[in-house]
């Protein structure tokens, strides 16, 4: 292995965090179906399939590495929310954890001088900036569109939301 057991724990840990965010994703997904709610809903199920891809990223790079992967239990999502707000409130508190996290590992790679580390890092920086904007901004927009038909507006223009990159 090129590094550390422990920054090889950290990033097992985080790639469990990632699945687990596809898991809670997907818990949202199938909220907002149950409530007819069908184009945020397949949002979230977007945002569900880049966490499973974040995941795998630190699949991929601990294996490139020479690291041993290592695949933990996934904790069970919250499946229950109040409102929409409610969920975009929870991924927006989920998000912010995440960077935290990801901000931690990063301490770490530096403290250890893993310039490799810290490349692959950047990335899930820049991307946590994005994402917790992204939430903020719908957030916002929720709680301005109230229940009814300003929701409905908001459900009929997230059934077209083309996620970064997957633009053709
Ligand atoms: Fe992979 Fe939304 O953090």
């Amino acid at each position: 292995m090129m590094f550390s057991k422990k920054l090889q724990d950290a990033l097992n840990k985080q790639m469990n965090q990632e699945f687990y965010s596809e898991y809670m994703y997907l818990a949202m997904t199938a909220y907002l179906r149950y409530n007819s709610l069908d184009g945020v809903a397949s949002f979230f199920l977007g945002q569900s399939q880049e966490e499973h891809a974040h995941a795998m990223k630190i699949f991929d790079f601990l294996n490139e590495k020479g690291g041993r992967v290592t695949l933990e239990a996934i904790d069970g999502p919250q499946v229950e929310f109040k409102s929409v707000a409610d969920v975009f409130k929870t991924a927006v508190d989920h998000e912010r954890a995440v960077s935290k996290s990801i901000n931690k590992l990063m301490d770490l790679a530096i403290a250890e001088n893993e310039h490799s580390v810290k490349s692959f890092l950047q990335w899930f920086v820049d991307e946590q900036v994005e994402e917790e904007a992204l939430f903020d901004r719908l957030l916002n927009k929720v709680k301005l569109a109230g229940d009814g038909q300003g929701l409905l507006i908001i459900d009929s223009q997230l059934a077209n939301f083309v996620p970064k990159g997957k633009a053709t």
